[in-house]
């Protein structure tokens, strides 16, 4: 297993959880044997991930998009969280977590956002690993909101044009009190964004897999942590050596 350097653990990752199909296929079974697999492996990542250091952890489960695959899937994939939930709250209180939904509430069954709150509710007063559960979501929704919401305040004389400052703009996204984005991972082989954290991205480093999500183990964690730490960071400046 690789060495990681300890003082420059990423403070927040976000994955794209992508592959699960592809994997049950692999083995003759349905896409949701897949998803119940990719379950389990959110699960363990988030256990990893607080063991690593790190603080905030953001899982893309179900976009905004993902409403057009077939109805069936669509149905297991809106019953599976909760279940997820229930199964696992146990062994994720114990790390600590604080559990969250990011995404849109207004679409999604009410069985479902119970089991949401409930587990958002318990879990509020954690202080362990932040594990956000990206569900219903999708960036173009989460800044069209973000904006309608700024202009709403314009409007009613609250702010000035001047006010309207990068910082507002995080201010009123889902993310607004998570650390910033170090690193996004996707796995399955697919290099591209998918309407992920559009904004929150801005200086992230992407590191892409093809291992499939269900095979997302410990060591594969390590190794996308490693390679951010080979990452020379410099958000827009020059090396300081170059200096
Ligand atoms: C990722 O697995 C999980 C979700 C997006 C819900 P996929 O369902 O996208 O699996 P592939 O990409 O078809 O293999
Ligand atoms: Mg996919």
């Amino acid at each position: 297993m690789q060495e990681l350097d300890k003082n420059r653990i990423p403070a927040h990752v976000a994955l794209i959880c992508d592959g699960n199909g592809r994997w049950a296929k692999k083995r003759g079974m349905p896409r949701t044997y897949g998803h119940r697999k990719g379950g389990f492996v959110i699960r363990d990542t988030v256990q990893n991930a607080a063991k690593l250091g790190i603080k905030a952890v953001t899982f893309f489960c179900f976009s905004t998009e993902n409403w057009n695959r077939p109805e069936d899937e669509v149905k297991y994939l809106m019953t599976a969280p909760a279940k997820f939930l229930k199964r696992y709250m146990k062994d994720l209180a114990s790390t600590n977590a604080r559990i969250r939904m990011l995404g849109r509430r207004d679409r999604l069954p009410k069985i479902f956002m119970d089991v949401i709150n409930e587990v958002e509710e318990k879990t509020k007063d954690h202080t362990g690993i932040i594990c956000n559960l990206c569900i219903d979501y999708g960036s173009y929704d989460e800044i069209t909101t973000a904006v309608k919401k700024i202009a709403s305040e314009y409007k009613d004389g609250n702010i000035t044009l001047d006010d309207i400052t990068p910082a507002l703009i995080e201010g009123n996204l889902f993310t607004k009190d998570l650390p910033k984005l170090d690193l996004l991972i996707r796995t399955s082989g697919e290099c591209r964004i998918s309407n992920f954290l559009l904004w929150q991205l801005g200086y992230a480093e992407l590191y892409f897999t093809d291992t499939l999500w269900p095979d997302f183990d410990n060591n594969e964690l390590i190794k996308a942590i490693a390679d951010y730490q080979k990452r020379d960071r410099r958000f827009g400046g020059i090396k300081n050596e170059n200096k």
